[in-house]
């Protein structure tokens, strides 16, 4: 069944992985089998009983208790093995085990943004080590989103006024897409992220230190690289098309009018201070909507996005 599983679905980055898949190809078996048997009765009896001359009548049919028990007992019996199945393992991937490492999610349009219980915070991206149990607590700041790693086979919607939960303990080491699968609005297809599943020394060093990859990175392609990652990409065009907000191409040294009547040059501060408060100014014929990156954004990776604005001419 392994070359079945490998063709249809995304590599198994949890335990659990196994046990929603062995329940899915079981669902899609006995969906199979049923197809072709009832669409090869459907050609069997064509054929069996095809009209063969002139004034041929089909005999008065009523019923056939036997077969009629059968047809609903099979089904049912099938049905009620899919949902004990089911149900397990729902109730196993609902309750995370205790100690498990909790890390509070919350969803905006389009980011997710992430704390650690020793207050890290990240966007779009999380670091996990191999093999222990996390949990994540989530909740929504604005409409429905759904937290979906496909490789984890874990989705659960994420709601805003309430907090729902799931946990997962990764196996395979390396990078897990994270995907929104709740349509949430005009980014809601670029509201994705990464889960790094690494060895317990390699969490430990990032916890600790932060991303060191992205040291050697000249600051305007780290700009690039965040743009994507951080989610900027969901609001801010690079060519001239009016999003959510205003598009990077060509302000930086610009004068743009205010919606509180004052007029500010796109300068290092205001790109800044737009970043880190946005609610300070909003630029005239647009929403105040965009999230802060207070906490969330490292002092290098503000000059690296700045520079990579400067570069959008
Ligand atoms: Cu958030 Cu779709």
């Amino acid at each position: 069944m392994n070359w079945l599983r490998s063709i249809l679905l995304p590599v198994q980055g949890t335990d659990y992985s196994t046990r929603v898949d062995n329940l899915f190809l079981f669902i899609l078996l006995v969906s199979t089998f049923f197809f072709l048997l009832v669409v090869g009765l459907i050609f069997y009896f064509i054929v069996r009983y095809r009209r063969r001359g002139p004034g041929e009548a089909t005999p008065h049919l009523t019923h056939n208790l036997k077969l009629e028990i059968v047809w609903t007992l099979v089904p049912l019996l099938l049905v009620m093995v899919i949902f004990a199945w089911g149900f397990r393992g729902y109730m196993d991937m609902s309750v995370a085990p205790a100690g498990a490492l909790e890390i509070q999610v919350t969803a905006k349009q389009w980011v997710w943004q992430f704390e650690y219980p020793n207050g890290t915070r990240t966007i779009n991206e999380i670091h996990v080590p191999l093999g222990k149990p996390v949990k994540l607590v989530m909740s929504s700041e604005d409409v429905i989103h759904s937290f979906y790693v496909p490789s984890f086979r874990i989705k659960a919607d994420v709601l805003p006024n309430r907090y729902t939960a799931l946990w997962f303990t990764p196996t395979r080491e390396g990078v897990h897409l994270l995907e929104c699968a709740e349509y949430c609005g005009g980014g809601h297809s670029l509201m994705e992220g990464k889960i790094h599943v690494d060895t317990e020394a390699k969490y430990q060093d990032w916890l600790e230190n932060g991303d060191q990859s992205t040291k050697a990175i000249p600051l305007k392609d780290l700009g690039a690289q965040l743009y994507t990652s951080r989610g900027c990409v969901a609001c801010h065009s690079l060519d001239g098309k009016r999003g959510q907000g205003p598009s990077f191409k060509g302000i930086w040294g610009q004068t743009h009018a205010m919606a509180s009547g004052s007029s500010i040059l796109v300068d290092e501060n205001y790109v800044r201070r737009s970043m880190l408060q946005p609610q300070a100014e909003i630029r005239q014929g647009y929403q105040g909507i965009m999230p802060t990156f207070q906490g969330l954004l490292r002092d290098r990776e503000i000059q690296a996005l700045i520079e990579f604005i400067k570069s959008q001419q």
